[in-house]
């Protein structure tokens, strides 16, 4: 731990003395966790050609994929010591830095489709929560999609009482842990780097991931069954270190807020089409037999999660949990 922490701390170091390159070029480094060829990595690698070629090279952006630099729980206290400027974690991860209305992402079946979150990141709720960031050291810039998560398994999940005693791998979020339970199956936290080797060993026998992110880490190689039970939303904050971007000469600071906007518009058309496309490959492998529930199967998971709702209000915010189910025209099932 000790050691982590001096890395960071050397890191950071770096980091902010980084800034000052040999050419007074502006380094900003953007550390991510998954493959290059997912939604966020493509915005990554686009956001650094738009911002190095509109900054005419004064800004060199530095992407690192894969969690080279850092695991999902480390990336977010590099950004806050300046080890790194510039992120791309899903909204769960902000709940255990003590931001917990990021969590009423994680609530079951919040939204239907992606027009109904951008009513949410993309408009007045989206830009409260930023707020709540910065004393955290921490600058939201926009909201980016994944998508909708699966549950994967080697059995075949049709109902909720097909996943009770699975031990299903999640994110470090109050919200999923309790949706897991709900559901009688076991909850364990876990990077996501560490997904697909605790599937092959059986440390864990599913997962909840969105397709890119299953089919891009090879995970869906060790799972039998994946349907398609769209129960929950995964999505993203680009986020940066309030102190380096506040520091950032003005011109320089609105090419980039720029080269944000137009790459968040590339990012949210992109997610979807990857999402789709990433079924499709993980079909055509015949490694995972994939199920599309019926209207009423999947009706079933929404009735019994709802309760997931009523538990979590407090935790979220219930007003912000309303305002979210007003936005995007929520009606429980009964
Ligand atoms: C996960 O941990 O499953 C995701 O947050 C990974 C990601 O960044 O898409």
């Amino acid at each position: 731990m000790k050691l982590k922490i001096a890395a960071l701390v050397i890191g950071a170091t770096f980091g902010m003395t980084g800034m000052a390159h040999a050419a007074g070029q502006i380094v900003i480094k953007f550390s991510h966790v998954v493959a290059p060829d997912t939604p966020k990595g493509k915005a990554a690698e686009y956001f650094k050609k738009l911002a190095e070629e509109r900054t005419k090279g004064k800004v060199s952006v530095q992407v690192y994929p894969n969690s080279q630099l850092y695991k999902d729980k480390e990336e977010l206290e590099a950004l806050q010591l300046g080890a790194v400027q510039m992120l791309a974690p899903s909204l769960a991860k902000f709940g255990p830095m003590g931001v917990k209305e990021f969590e009423a992402f994680d609530l079951p079946y919040l939204f239907d489709n992606y027009d109904e979150v951008h009513k949410v990141t993309q408009g007045a709720i989206g830009q409260q929560l930023f707020s709540k960031l910065e004393s955290k050291g921490i600058k939201g810039l926009a909201y980016w999609d994944n998508g909708f998560k699966n549950f994967s398994s080697n059995k075949p999940i049709r109902t909720p009482a097909d996943l009770k005693g699975t031990k299903i791998r999640i994110q470090g979020s109050k919200v999923l842990e309790e949706e897991m339970r709900t559901l009688g199956a076991l909850p364990q936290v876990m990077a996501f780097s560490e997904v697909y080797q605790a599937l092959q060993t059986g440390v864990v026998d599913g997962t909840e991931l969105e397709p890119s992110n299953l089919y891009t880490s090879k995970a869906y190689e060790v799972q039998k069954q994946l349907t398609l039970t769209g129960h929950g939303y995964l999505g993203y904050a680009v986020v940066v270190n309030k102190k380096f971007w506040d520091g950032l000469p003005a011109d320089v600071r609105t090419t980039l807020e720029g080269a944000m906007k137009d790459t968040t518009k590339y990012e949210l058309q992109l997610a979807k089409q990857d999402s789709d496309k990433a079924i499709a490959a993980i079909k055509a492998s015949g490694k995972t037999q994939v199920y599309t529930p019926t209207p009423a199967e999947k009706a079933a998971f929404k009735k019994t999660l709802q309760v997931v709702h009523e538990k979590m209000a407090d935790r979220v915010g219930k007003d912000l949990l309303k305002s979210v189910e007003k936005e995007t025209g929520y009606v429980a099932p009964k």
